[in-house]
């Protein structure tokens, strides 16, 4: 199986992560570590057990991470994922905070990676302040994975959160940063543009949800405000008047589940700006090679859209 350890700030599409990675019989999650972002950190926790228990599995540990960015100003994607990260549905039942684990996000990402050295497949989909921090705590930790997996960035400087940058690195720019520069693991990009583009029906969205579980009730639920959000022109500009069901975090993590999943992808060096003041935040291709960087990453550009959809079809059952 798989070893995924998964970094995620619920969010919606984190969410509708979260439950194809439990779904997938060839994956085994170590662990769950939270971080700022769509919502404050105390709600990006919240959310991650909520989902483990409607999914049954609240035996995966659950470690709280970073509640702000090394430098920026926290920002929050209230408007697009709900105040509470979660479509503003709340759950009477939620389980308590008191289920986290004791031990820090950060520790178990370096702990976890040092007991399954070149095993791990590391998939974040939220600012990438915990894997920053990481990475300074221990230098060995990226050398020591198997893969990691990225919903961030973008490759044509159209952002979804200021003009030419994405949530995920304009949350953390410093952040993203490190991770893109020190990580010298094979590292797999799912940018704003490619999910954009390779959007799904909204009429597979109505299929999806029609299914009669309680796990299809709970995404209903959760993605009624989102979805709305996502159909307004505004966001339909957004998504280059691709308006479709753009479930981005999905993204990375089906490519990581499915080596086959990903049809096409650029062999490329990248880093950010982290000064521009339009431009902070904006993820930065290099194809020509005038940074002299080693490293390259793979931006992911076309996938088997099938494969998508019966993974997300099987999170719901
Ligand atoms: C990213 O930002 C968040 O709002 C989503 O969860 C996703 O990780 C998309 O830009
Ligand atoms: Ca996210």
């Amino acid at each position: 199986k798989k070893k995924l350890l998964i970094d995620v700030d619920p969010g919606v599409d984190d969410a509708q992560a979260i439950m194809v990675a439990l779904a997938a019989p060839n994956v085994e999650i170590l662990g769950i570590t939270c971080c700022h972002g769509n919502t404050p950190l105390e709600n990006v926790c919240k959310n991650t057990l909520r989902i483990l228990k409607v999914c049954n599995r609240l035996d995966i540990p659950v470690y709280r991470g970073c509640a702000a960015p090394l430098l920026a100003r926290k920002i929050h994607a209230s408007d697009f994922h709900g105040k509470d990260g979660l479509g503003d549905a709340p759950d009477p039942d939620a389980p308590g905070l008191e289920l986290l684990q004791e031990e820090g996000a950060v520790m178990a990402m370096i702990r976890t990676v040092k007991e399954n050295p070149g095993e791990v497949i590391l998939v974040a989909t939220a600012p990438l302040t915990n894997l920053a921090v990481a990475v300074k705590l221990d230098p060995t930790f990226p050398e020591k994975l198997k893969g990691l997996y990225i919903m961030g960035g973008n490759t044509d400087s159209r952002g979804n959160t200021t003009v030419c940058g994405e949530f995920n690195f304009v949350a953390d720019p410093e952040a993203a940063y490190i991770v893109l520069n020190q990580y010298h693991c094979p590292t797999y990009i799912a940018p704003w543009e490619f999910s954009c583009r390779n959007a799904l029906p909204w009429s597979f969205c109505d299929t999806w949800l029609a299914q009669k579980t309680e796990k299809a009730r709970f995404m209903e639920k959760i993605f009624h405000y989102t979805r709305k959000v996502s159909q307004t022109e505004e966001n339909i500009k957004e998504m280059e008047g691709n308006s479709g069901f753009n479930s981005c975090d999905t993204y990375a993590m089906a490519a990581a589940i499915d080596d086959t999943f990903v049809t096409e992808s650029e062999e490329v060096a990248v880093t950010v700006e982290l000064e521009g003041r339009y431009t902070r935040g904006m993820m930065v291709l290099d194809p020509v090679e005038m940074l002299k960087k080693q490293h390259k990453v793979n931006i992911m550009k076309t996938v088997d859209l099938e494969k998508l959809k019966k993974m997300l079809m099987d999170s719901l059952k």
